[in-house]
């Protein structure tokens, strides 16, 4: 399929109303806004139990510039979204009850399944969480599409790369068999199989989104594409393990949103099941990485180190399924959308270095 202009994906898109659940994070709230744009009725359904404001405001492990940093960024995303007319509701997922309001109230027609432990390192600290947020919110959206399945046509999964496990090449497709491992990739694989039960069993229409290593505005994750950028900064050293050649497949959430909402306009019928990696589609080094942010801090501190033996070996998703059915076209290589969020970075970083200056 060739690329589709954004006119026809609005079109495609026309009536549509879509709940967000778990849609106040990084990548929620980020489809809300793009969605907004298109025209599409969003709601977002989120307790803020994870990368929360509270968090932030109560951590005493972070400076007080990387406070009102996140504080900036939690804040801007309510404000981007209240300005753009997303309806939120505080809903815990956990609860059919508050969830059923939720749908009662909004009657989607689309629902996006985002809540989880967004990170496989702290959900390896808490397995038991991890497993309440990943499975017991998509039992309960499940569970509440069936009976209206006349009225939702499609779900939408947020699994993760991690199920393809350790890659035995340099590049994973969507056949290659998953070998996930530790709880987070575990529940990712386990919400697969059972999104996929209910698309058989009851006739819903869904699709399985896998992202990889997503950097962007706004993120408060402190994944590596993050930590880096603030290293550089505040004038701590990158640390590059093994000189920095482990590779992943660094996708700018411009390129995810892109992906997602194609998938979304272009859905196929109830009862059928997607799965689509939506990444850059090209594994770049850490190392790389280190080399953009030169670009925006000249004097940023390099160091190797030896690499760790337990480090997951990852690579390039295939996104040759998604080019063909959906037309998605990737547009951001690190040289573009990773330099354009360090630029950005910079200027949030002397925005917050004012701020904490000023006892804010
Ligand atoms: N960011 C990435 O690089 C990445 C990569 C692969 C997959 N994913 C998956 O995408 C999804 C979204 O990731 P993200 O980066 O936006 O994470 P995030 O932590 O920014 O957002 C997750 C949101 O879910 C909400 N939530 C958690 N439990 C809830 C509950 N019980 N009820 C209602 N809301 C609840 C949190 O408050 C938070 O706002 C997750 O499933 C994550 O595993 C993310």
């Amino acid at each position: 399929m060739s690329m589709t202009p954004m006119s026809q994906i609005k079109t495609l898109l026309q009536g549509e109303r879509i709940l967000l659940v778990g849609g106040a994070g990084f990548i929620g709230h980020n489809l809300a806004l793009d969605l907004r744009t298109l025209g599409v009725e969003v709601m977002v359904a989120d307790n803020l139990m994870i990368n929360s404001l509270i968090d932030v405001l109560y951590s005493t492990k972070i400076s007080p510039v990387q406070r009102a940093l996140y504080l900036n960024f939690l804040i801007d995303r309510f404000d981007l979204m209240r300005e753009a007319n997303v309806e939120f509701r505080n809903v815990d997922a956990r609860s059919m009850v508050d969830l059923g309001r939720a749908f009662d109230e909004f009657q989607p027609t689309k629902v996006v399944h985002l809540s989880a432990i967004a990170s496989a390192v702290d959900a390896g600290k808490d397995p038991g969480l991890c497993f309440d947020l990943q499975l017991n919110t998509l039992r309960n959206i499940l569970e509440l599409c069936r009976p209206a399945a006349s009225k939702v046509n499609q779900v939408m999964e947020l699994s993760s790369s991690t199920v393809y496990g350790d890659f035995e090449g340099d590049s994973v497709d969507e056949n290659t068999r998953p070998r996930p491992h530790g709880i987070y990739s575990n529940t990712k694989y386990m919400g697969e199989r059972l999104i996929r039960t209910y698309a058989h069993q009851h006739n819903l229409g869904i699709t399985i989104i896998r992202p990889s290593a997503l950097y962007g505005e706004r993120c408060v994750s402190r994944r590596v594409s993050q930590v880096f950028i603030e290293n550089a900064l505040s004038g701590k050293p990158l640390l590059l393990e093994g000189g920095g050649d482990g590779k992943l497949d660094f996708t700018y959430i411009k390129d995810l949103i892109n992906g997602m909402i194609r998938t979304l306009a272009y859905y196929k019928e109830r009862g059928s099941t997607q799965t689509f990696n939506i990444t850059f589609g090209n594994a770049r080094s850490i190392a790389e990485l280190a080399g953009v942010i030169r670009q925006v801090v000249p004097d940023a501190i390099l160091e190797e180190r030896p690499r760790a033996l337990d480090k997951p070996i990852r690579g390039t998703l295939s996104i040759e399924r998604a080019s063909r059915e959906i037309g998605f076209k990737p547009e951001w290589p690190l040289e573009t959308g990773y330099l354009q969020y360090c630029q950005w970075y910079k200027r949030e970083w002397e925005r917050a270095e004012r701020m904490a200056a000023r006892g804010l």
